[in-house]
């Protein structure tokens, strides 16, 4: 016969489930999350109805966003009902913009916890969970929301396992932005920039390496804005690269987001220099009407960012390009909207991601009359997105016939036997195994892959 558990001892692990929405930063959390609650003794989950503790990461760049996130929550009231004693929590960035409001805007949330509180979530979590004797109605729910310092804000090491880690990771080397693109509602929720020291990125990264990644990107809101170093020229994101570029066992090297404000010549340079450095730049213009880049305050014309990608062509003549776009800023007139439609001409990105413009509480732009009607900032961003089609289309078209190195990610989607895995541009490649007897094998290797075909945003290769 089993004896019953003694008094004190742990218990069955409980279980998290997590649902996120929004950016790599956002994923990133989401990894450091799972490994404080961890190491307070929960095991992940991908099932809610199992879960002792349902997380839900919010974003809300755009309303559309926020409106998904919350009607994340909405979909496991029932479960909630049937099950008092499961936590639900409420976390990112529409949790720190709203805090205490969204208890109250969703009466059935337990806690709510902003981005700078990861690292205190098993507290706020025993707290809440203390309380399953309580009847419902009269137990605590906690909205925590507090910003640290800029002076005191510790960067949550990553914890990866062997095992447990994919081919690709991301390392966070800052956090927060102190830019003011008068649209953004980044700098309310996540605060004032902090750069992350050299010596803990660089650890990380060798971490990473250890556990079984084979690729690091580099993520933050403006990594260009990087300054953790002190480096005599102030080009302190150039020398970071250069030394995460060298850690031994990496085998790609990757960065988002860039700020053309802050972007300079000598990170471009780097995609001649560093042989790691993967030819793919994600530098979001945002517009190309000058005009406008100066009611969004980005502090760059179209003129000068023109010279940067002729910088990057430069350095590496095929380098794969991606950017964003908002259609339908305040003001946006027919003539700054066909600025951006030439733009794209003009540059020719590899792929792009395009929004309409959407007023977000708290922002400078908030201000401003939204005066392009819903309907026609549909038009522009349909215009734009028929557009990028072609020159996506030609752009994946001059790939194919061609072999290339690609790093194996897994077992492609489709269930089909395929890998699939990522050119240095960044092109997602579903790649027939040819015979091989044991694919599996290939996983985070980097081999060649003769590329066959382009589809609308992926394309076909086979092992070479
Ligand atoms: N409306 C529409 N798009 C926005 N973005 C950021 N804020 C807004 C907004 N208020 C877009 C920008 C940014 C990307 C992450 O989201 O293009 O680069
Ligand atoms: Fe969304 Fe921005 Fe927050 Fe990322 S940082 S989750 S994109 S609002």
């Amino acid at each position: 016969m089993l004896s019953p558990p003694s008094p004190g001892s742990p218990g069955p692990p409980r279980r998290v489930f997590i649902e996120s929405f929004g950016c790599q930063m956002n994923d990133y959390d989401v990894a450091r999350m799972r490994e404080v609650l961890r190491r307070s003794g929960y095991e992940d989950t991908q099932e809610p109805e199992e879960a002792d503790l349902i997380i839900i990461n919010t974003c809300s760049i755009r309303e559309k966003a926020e409106h998904k996130a919350i009607s994340a929550a909405g979909r496991f009231k029932a479960l909630k009902e049937r099950r008092p004693e499961l936590l639900l929590a409420v976390g990112g960035c529409v949790a720190q913009q709203e805090g205490e409001a969204l208890l109250r805007r969703i009466p059935f949330v337990d806690l709510v916890f902003g981005p700078d509180q990861i690292a205190r979530l098993p507290q706020h979590v025993g707290l809440l969970s203390g309380q399953r004797q309580v009847p419902a109605r009269l137990r605590l729910r906690v909205a925590r929301t507090e910003v640290i310092d800029v002076e005191d804000y510790e960067f949550l090491d990553a914890d990866p396992r062997p095992g447990d880690v994919r081919v690709t990771a991301l390392v966070t080397i800052q956090k927060g932005c102190d830019n003011e693109c008068a649209y953004c509602i980044v700098p309310t929720t996540r605060g004032r920039e902090v750069s992350r020291p050299p010596e803990q990125v660089l650890a990380e990264v060798e971490r990473f390496v250890a556990a079984g990644a084979r690729e690091v990107t580099l993520i933050g809101q403006n990594v260009n804005a990087y300054h953790g170093i002190g480096t005599p020229d102030g080009d302190d994101f150039a020398e970071l690269l250069r030394r995460v570029d060298a850690v031994p066992g990496l085998l790609r090297l990757r960065f988002t987001t860039s700020h053309p404000q802050f972007f300079t010549r000598k990170v471009a340079a780097a995609f001649a220099e560093l042989p790691r450095l993967c030819p793919w730049l994600h530098l979001p213009v945002q517009s190309g009407s000058s005009r406008v880049l100066q009611r969004m305050r980005r502090n760059y014309t179209r003129e000068q960012y023109l010279e940067q990608i002729a910088w990057v062509r430069q350095a590496c003549p095929d380098i794969s390009l991606s950017t964003d776009i908002i259609v339908g800023y305040p003001g946006e007139t027919e003539r700054d909207f066909q600025d951006t439609l030439s733009l794209l001409s003009e540059i020719r990105y590899d792929f792009i991601y395009s929004f309409a413009y959407s007023p977000r509480p708290g922002t400078p732009a908030q201000h401003l009359p939204d005066d392009v009607p819903p309907a026609e900032k549909s038009r522009r961003l349909q215009a734009v997105q028929a557009l990028q089609k072609e020159i996506t289309s030609e752009r994946l078209g001059r790939m194919v016939g061609r072999t290339e190195p690609v790093l194996i990610e897994g077992m492609a989607r489709m269930g089909n036997g395929q890998l699939c895995g990522r050119t240095g541009g960044n092109h997602m490649v579903n790649i027939d195994p040819a015979g091989h007897t044991d694919p599996r094998a290939l996983i985070g290797q980097l081999v060649p892959v003769t590329i066959t075909a382009a589809r609308t945003h992926t394309l076909a290769g086979t092992l070479s």
